[in-house]
């Protein structure tokens, strides 16, 4: 364990909201909720519940047996209710619930009434497979309705679902059915990415012939002619669904009921089957969408994340639908077939949430301003960003590309969190590169080792206090894994991120404990020496390393992709330098830099610094399944 960290980014730039913003606001003054909600967690938890329906009551909020949490104990209820039903009972039967635009333009428009009639045939056509409470379900779907509405159907009868990122390979794919025993797999026979077919179907027929426990294999075929299906395991999703009722109850399940299994990887070892559960997931969702993004009846509200990931999971399905909001979702990339894609669709469809992370801005920025400036984005009222840290100056970017005056909320969180952590709310006065204050609810702390909380601007571990009820609740059959989030300092959740907090409270992560790099005694986060050298004007991305060194125990290695039309030469390495050097000192310049034409990133678009440095330090490069490219 890594002691303290030093801090060496000042950023003093601070955006107030708008007279606008601030009268919008569901949260006018976060520092008196976030006071209140924190004096009595388990009544502010237990009011948003009562916000949502429950088929019976709980009589207890919590039960905390360290590390273990069960939230509305007692009670049942079933999230799909809360996301169909509640709408599809009132006017908003008729509201638009997802509009989908594929990557050739293809649109789909989606009302709340429509989506309650797919979902219960899809639950219809599962129970007709003998699919039961409890049993594991694989979506290896591309971004398409369809992915959602499985989504749904499971969580309606209480099976659990584990949604795998179409991009993976077949071994990936096969681990995590393996691990989940799932009986059925859900696909597509293709994908599209930047325009070329990915054939799906090839990788789940690989993924299945090593995976005893699939006895059946749905699939939609997207493509015309649509291929034969190769034998009697497999069924056409269309034809599945054709003859099933549009009406199936919600199954009442016990509020810890699991809801799904998601898979992240770890640094090492195999994947990690995070395991989320009805009741508490959708309480922490739906209150978080609704305050973070201060969701309104009339948002149209865009999340680019795939529901093969977390974000997709919590932002783009489950917490927007809890609120009956409509929601865009696109498939493809932010750079295909032009960089103005995004904006593009901003303007089609007057969206006013825009939910993004800061490797798409990066890479936008890429491209340069003139495309958002192509387009009408008027409508934008409020802007997201997750995934990494935000460094300054792609926050700067694009705070000025989508409009100049909406507040960027910085959202942080994880898989294991099922919901934003730290966050601002759009009342809060940001500050660029920083996820500002907990949610309301939210313990959170910078400490060190030992557990002691650090004075201000040291930096150290980022914690949770206390438990919150979309926290997962297992890591699935490897509880001792589970443990370790919460044993490695005493009585809080380790995030595994460090970070500092500012004189005002505000939260700065700075990556990856496991990246800290050790220069001469110092122990440097990597977002900070990232974050000065894109603040480079010729630096489109950067990822830095740590080397061991002989007198300074690691050296920096810089990693650095440079903006279109830049050219590498000494007279820029220098000034790349310079810029680091003048932005956080002599001890954080790279001693060397490698201009690249890629990096490598997790098909979430993380960078994966672990894998530079074992390329770097000719080491074995450990588990690649989750890489991009
Ligand atoms: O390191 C933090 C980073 O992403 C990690 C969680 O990754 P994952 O489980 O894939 O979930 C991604 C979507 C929530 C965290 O441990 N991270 C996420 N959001 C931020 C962030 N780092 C800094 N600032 C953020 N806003």
């Amino acid at each position: 364990m890594p002691e303290n960290i030093d801090t060496l980014l000042k950023e003093s730039r601070l955006y107030r909201p708008s007279a606008q913003t601030m009268a919008a606001a569901h949260i006018q003054d976060y520092e008196s909720a976030y006071k209140k909600s924190i004096a009595d967690p388990e009544g502010f938890w237990s009011d948003v519940a009562k916000e949502l329906e429950w088929f019976t009551p709980w009589s207890k909020v919590l039960e905390w047996n360290y590390p273990w949490a069960k939230w509305f104990v007692g009670a049942t209820c079933n999230i799909t209710y809360n996301c169909l039903d509640r709408h599809a009972k009132t006017w908003r039967k008729n509201k638009v619930a997802i509009i989908w635009v594929g990557e050739n333009d293809q649109e789909r428009v989606i009302t709340y009434g429509e989506l309650y009639r797919q979902v219960n045939r899809c639950a219809n056509a599962l129970k007709r497979l003998g699919l039961i409470k409890g049993d594991r379900v694989t979506i290896y779907l591309p971004k398409v309705p369809e992915q959602i509405v499985a989504m749904l159907a499971c969580a309606r009868i209480g099976v659990i679902h584990s949604v795998v990122y179409s991009g993976f390979s077949a071994p990936a794919l096969a681990s995590r059915i393996q691990d989940a025993e799932a009986k059925l797999v859900i696909t597509a026979d293709v994908g599209f990415d930047r325009g070329k077919v990915l054939n799906l179907k090839q990788v789940v027929d690989q993924a299945v012939a090593n995976s005893p426990t699939v006895v059946r294999v749905v699939v939609l075929r997207r493509q015309t002619p649509a291929a034969p299906l190769s034998g009697p395991k497999e069924i056409d999703w269309h034809d599945w669904l054709k003859d099933e009722k549009a009406v199936c109850e919600a199954e009442q399940l016990d509020a810890e009921h699991p809801l799904y299994i998601l898979y992240t990887s770890g640094t090492t070892g195999k994947p990690k089957g995070v395991v989320h559960v009805h009741g508490g997931y959708m309480v922490g969702t739906y209150i978080t969408t609704k305050y973070v993004f201060d969701l309104k009846e009339d948002d149209v509200y865009f999340c680019v994340a795939d529901p093969g990931w977390v974000t997709g999971h919590s932002y783009i399905v489950y917490g927007p639908l809890l609120n009956g909001a409509t929601i865009l979702t696109a498939e493809g990339k932010p750079d295909y077939p032009n960089p103005g894609r995004w904006w593009n669709l901003i303007e089609r469809y007057g969206v006013s949430i825009f939910y993004t992370t800061p490797t798409a801005i990066r890479l936008l920025m890429r491209y340069g301003e003139d495309w958002p400036k192509k387009y009408d984005l008027s409508t934008i009222r409020i802007l997201g960003s997750v995934g990494e840290p935000i460094n300054p100056e792609a926050w700067e970017w694009f705070h000025r590309a989508a409009g100049g005056d909406k507040p960027i909320m910085d959202t942080w969180w994880q898989t294991e969190t099922g919901s934003i952590l730290i966050t601002p709310l759009p009342t809060v006065p940001l500050k660029p590169g920083s996820a500002t204050r907990p949610f309301l609810g939210i313990e959170a702390d910078v400490v060190d080792s030992a557990g002691n909380s650090l004075p201000a601007n040291a930096g150290g571990f980022a914690v949770i206090k206390k438990p919150w009820p979309s926290m997962m609740r297992t890591i699935y059959k490897d509880p001792e894994r589970y443990k370790t989030y919460w044993n490695t300092i005493p009585n809080c959740y380790t995030a595994g991120d460090i970070c500092h907090k500012d004189e005002d409270g505000y939260m700065w992560f700075m990556g990856r404990a496991d990246d800290v790099i050790k220069v001469a005694g110092n122990r440097l986060g990597t977002a900070e020496v990232e974050s000065a050298l894109v603040s480079h004007h010729s630096v489109a991305e950067a990822a830095v390393i740590g080397k061991p060194h002989k007198l300074v125990g690691e050296s920096i290695k810089a990693f650095i992709i440079l903006k279109q039309g830049e050219v590498e030469s000494p007279a820029l390495i220098q000034s790349i330098k310079d810029q680091v050097l003048h932005e956080l000192g002599k001890i954080a310049v790279p001693s060397e830099i490698d201009i690249v034409p890629s990096l490598p990133k997790t098909r979430s678009g993380k960078i994966m610094r672990r894998v530079l440095k074992a390329k770097e330090l000719g080491q074995d490069l450990g588990d690649i399944s989750t890489i991009e490219d």
